[in-house]
């Protein structure tokens, strides 16, 4: 089976090509390389031993994309290509809409083009809005607080009216926690461009030296020590439901949360990555950052009950493997 895996040498696309290489998928990547670095292919091609097809080419370029279609057999879609920065999206709300969306569309013309039926999207828990924890599937999302999280909830709902007129596509929604740590190898992670937006990567940019101290956004929430909490799912947990989903993928349009439906505050990550890797992270704490919720974490009974996977990765590894892969970027 060939899957097309757009934004494939990104973070959680590159465990995911692990993910399905391992478990005897084929994997075509198309990454325009925007926020990701061509080596990581070969970093895939190292771990698992296997081949990937890689082209550098833009998902919105209708023609570029349209050669990928042309030249092979495709079985199903993951698609991950997309920008992913909150507080740039609101900067640059163009630029987000038009490629998040564009992206989405410009697949599914062509799965229309050339009969491919399966689409899996790589949705986020930011659809949910301040909703009531823990957050679940058939709840009624709440609006978004910026133009990164209408572009999931738009395309979330571009994909369902798609799946509504065309009874024989399967489209499965995923809509991921916050995603942390890195493959075993220390080969692949995370590595963003610029000084990190997201909690895990500045904390270990700041245990490495290269930031002065974590800020924490707030400690007045109403939460266990009052700084905010998040469902964090280690990355190799995430890429492995996405194996899961495909297996079970069926028509319609289903909707699944990935997490482990556990909550950690601020304060005990930074807790737990000290102790895990014996390393010193400084803080201070700042005011609320301007958009955040106090709490969120997954109710993720359908993921194990529909597609028999749950996580199991915990905190302790999720910051050792962080850290691993931090040490080895040069
Ligand atoms: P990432 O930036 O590491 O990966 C995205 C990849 O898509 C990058 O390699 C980038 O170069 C590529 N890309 C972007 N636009 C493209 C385009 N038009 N054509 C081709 N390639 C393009 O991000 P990630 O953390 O791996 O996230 C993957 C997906 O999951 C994104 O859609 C993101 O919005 C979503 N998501 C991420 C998180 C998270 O916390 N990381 C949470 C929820 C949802
Ligand atoms: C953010 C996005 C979300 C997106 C996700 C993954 C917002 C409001 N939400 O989620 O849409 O899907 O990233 O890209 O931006 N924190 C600090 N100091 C820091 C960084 C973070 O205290 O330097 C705190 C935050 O206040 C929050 C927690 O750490 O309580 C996690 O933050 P972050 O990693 O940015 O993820 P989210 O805000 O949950």
């Amino acid at each position: 089976m060939n899957i097309l895996v757009t934004g494939g040498a990104g973070f959680i696309g590159s465990h995911t090509c692990v993910a399905l290489l391992e478990a005897g998928y084929e994997v075509i990547v198309v990454d325009n390389l925007c926020n990701s670095k061509v080596d990581t292919i070969d970093k895939i091609k190292k771990i698992t031993n296997k081949e990937v097809v890689f082209y550098n080419i833009d998902v919105t370029e209708e023609k570029d994309l349209d050669s990928v279609f042309s030249t092979h057999i495709i079985d199903g879609i993951i698609h991950f290509a997309g920008l992913k920065a909150v507080g740039e999206s609101v900067e640059k709300p163009l630029e987000y809409y038009y490629n998040n969306l564009v992206s989405t569309m410009m697949l599914c013309k062509l799965c229309k083009k050339y009969n491919v039926k399966k689409f899996v999207f790589s949705s986020s828990a930011t659809v949910y809005g301040d909703n009531e924890i823990p957050f679940r599937e058939d709840m009624k999302l709440l609006s978004t607080t910026n133009p990164y999280g209408e572009t999931k909830a738009m395309s979330e709902r571009i994909l369902t009216d798609i799946a509504k007129a065309d009874s024989s596509l399967c489209v499965t929604l995923l809509r991921y926690f916050n995603p942390i740590g890195a493959h075993e190898s220390g080969l692949i992670g995370e590595d963003p461009k610029g000084i990190p937006n997201n909690l895990m990567p500045y904390i270990t940019k700041v245990a490495k030296g290269e930031l002065d101290k974590l800020c924490i956004f707030g400690n007045d929430y109403p939460t266990i020590d009052g700084t905010g909490v998040r469902d964090y799912i280690h990355v190799v947990d995430l890429a492995e439901g996405h194996v899961a989903a495909f297996k079970n993928i069926t028509p319609g349009v289903h909707v699944y949360n990935l997490g482990t439906g556990k909550g950690t505050s601020v304060l005990q990550l930074v807790k737990a990555f000290e102790e895990a890797n014996k390393i010193k992270v400084p803080y201070e704490i700042v005011d609320r950052r301007p958009g955040d919720i106090a709490e969120c974490y997954a109710d993720v009974s359908k993921a194990e009950k529909e597609l028999g996977w749950i996580a199991k990765k915990g905190i302790i590894e999720m910051c050792k493997d962080a850290w691993n892969f931090e040490k080895n970027i040069k």
